[in-house]
């Protein structure tokens, strides 16, 4: 099986529908929305938020619960300045950017096509390109002009500057990982295209630190193992491939770069990006910081600096791919549509929605007691506003992919009604062992994902 060449395959949702779709059922919203907003800032709602904590809990699983050489840690946003001196970051962490002179847009020089301004059409009139580095500054201490800091716009570095701490506090030897998930800031200049890139984004980066010379072997290892990872959130595989950046678009600290890359409905996108940055990051440190920040082999008696591979993502946009991903629009027999998003059930906001048939006294209490079974074992939400029906077409919007009915047969028979969104099929089952049925059911969704065999790269 191989992505490199994955046809493209258009998704169905655009950028708008997907914005009013997030905003109109609390996934994501304008951030200071009362204020008429604040540029590419967004506020995550209850949805968007539970999704997000299944996308983080995913990640954390899979690189560091499930393996025995990644551990974790939790560094801060605003460090020493001289971390980002050393890292490179103060000098050329920087995009090109230009003034148009009739509209005023600043604008990224290479954004720009043919010359010609995106926002007014003009035709070859701009300022000499400038370099506007990305860093966020702010000042630390009680004096308006206290020390100037930067808020990281990585979180790698935090992995770096601990690398002595946690090698000698955890014991861990080559190879091993450390492993982030936080906030970093950019001031991005082009921010167009909803959360996918916004000046205030979460990451989650893994730094594999490894022996020089079996460093190839473990980038090979880690795009397969990362491209898995988006299967198992259910991306389509047509929707993904894996791309070599050329020399050119090579970060400073890399020695080779793949990205996986999304067929989003403007093209293809970077998700995520597989560096190998060799031993610059812990050579720079110790440079500027007079430490050595070398590895004492115990097999070989041996000093030497690891080299280290590096698969980084974003929060927000793997949540932004799963909700285009997911989406469809599906005509019904009898003309009507339903809205659909496929999440797979461990990304899905809510995994079983508890619908009373009505709001009837006589069925609260019933719908109410297996609410409270429930609870404990899913994410669950409660809904009795308005008809059944339309009560499964909300849940296949925000992608509950199963929905548990209380009717009055439950108060006689102590039997429920599942519905499953992908099928709409319905099946009744006793209210005793409804919790296993549900997990069953919702294995059963959950994507195949090839093995690493199976992957060429
Ligand atoms: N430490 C390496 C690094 O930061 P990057 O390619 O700049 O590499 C890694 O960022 C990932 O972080 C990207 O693939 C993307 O998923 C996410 N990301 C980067 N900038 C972003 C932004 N402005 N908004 C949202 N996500 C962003």
């Amino acid at each position: 099986m191989t992505n490199t060449d994955a046809p493209a395959s258009a998704m169905k949702a655009d950028l708008e529908t997907m914005t009013s779709l997030a905003k109109r059922r609390g996934f994501v919203f304008p951030s200071s929305e009362i204020y008429g907003g604040f540029e590419a800032t967004y506020d995550y709602g209850p949805l968007g938020v539970a999704m997000r904590r299944n996308i983080r809990d995913a990640w954390w699983r899979a690189m560091v619960q499930e393996r025995g050489d990644i551990v974790g840690i939790e560094a801060a946003i605003v460090t020493a300045p001289r971390v980002w001196e050393a890292s490179g970051h103060v000098d050329v962490f920087h995009d090109p950017m230009v003034d148009c002179l009739e509209c005023h847009s600043r604008l990224r020089a290479d954004h720009i096509e043919d010359g010609t301004c995106p926002e007014c059409g003009s035709v070859g009139r701009f300022s000499e390109p400038r370099n506007f580095n990305l860093m966020m500054r702010t000042n630390v201490g009680p004096v308006e002009e206290g020390t100037p800091a930067y808020l990281r716009p990585e979180t790698a570095q935090g992995m770096f500057v601990n690398f002595e701490n946690v090698q000698q506090t955890t014991r861990k030897r080559l190879p091993f990982g450390i492993a982030q998930i936080g906030k970093s800031f950019r001031n991005e200049i082009t921010v167009k295209q909803f959360i996918f890139r916004t000046r205030e984004f979460e990451q989650m980066e893994m730094e594999f630190f490894c022996h020089p010379d079996d460093s190839m072997t473990w980038h090979v290892y880690w795009k397969k193992e990362r491209l898995r990872w988006h299967y198992s959130l259910g991306i389509r595989p047509q929707h993904l491939r894996l791309r070599d950046h050329t020399p050119e678009e090579l970060s400073h600290y890399s020695k080779g770069t793949s990205d996986v890359e999304v067929h989003y409905p403007w093209g293809w996108g970077e998700l995520e990006g597989i560096a190998h940055r060799g031993d610059y990051d812990l050579r720079q440190h110790a440079k500027f910081s007079g430490k050595s920040l070398s590895y004492f082999d115990p097999d070989t008696n041996e000093h030497v600096i690891p080299h280290v591979v590096e698969p980084a993502v974003g929060v927000d946009r793997v949540m932004l791919t799963l909700m285009m991903d997911a989406y469809d629009e599906e005509v019904l027999d009898g003309g009507d549509k339903r809205v659909v998003l496929h999440f797979a059930p461990d990304v899905a906001p809510v995994a079983v929605a508890v619908l009373p048939l009505s709001r009837n006294d006589r069925l609260v209490p019933t719908a109410h007691r297996v609410w409270d079974v429930l609870r404990p074992h899913f994410r669950t939400q409660y809904d009795d506003a308005q008809s059944i029906g339309r009560r499964y077409r909300r849940q296949d919007e925000i992608g509950t992919p199963l929905c548990v009915t209380i009717d009055f047969d439950t108060i006689d028979d102590d039997a429920v009604t599942i519905r499953d969104r992908d099928t709409m099929a319905q099946v009744r089952v006793p209210v005793n062992g409804l919790v296993d049925e549900l997990r069953t059911r919702l294995d059963s969704m959950r994507p195949q994902i090839p093995s690493i065999d199976e992957i060429e790269v």
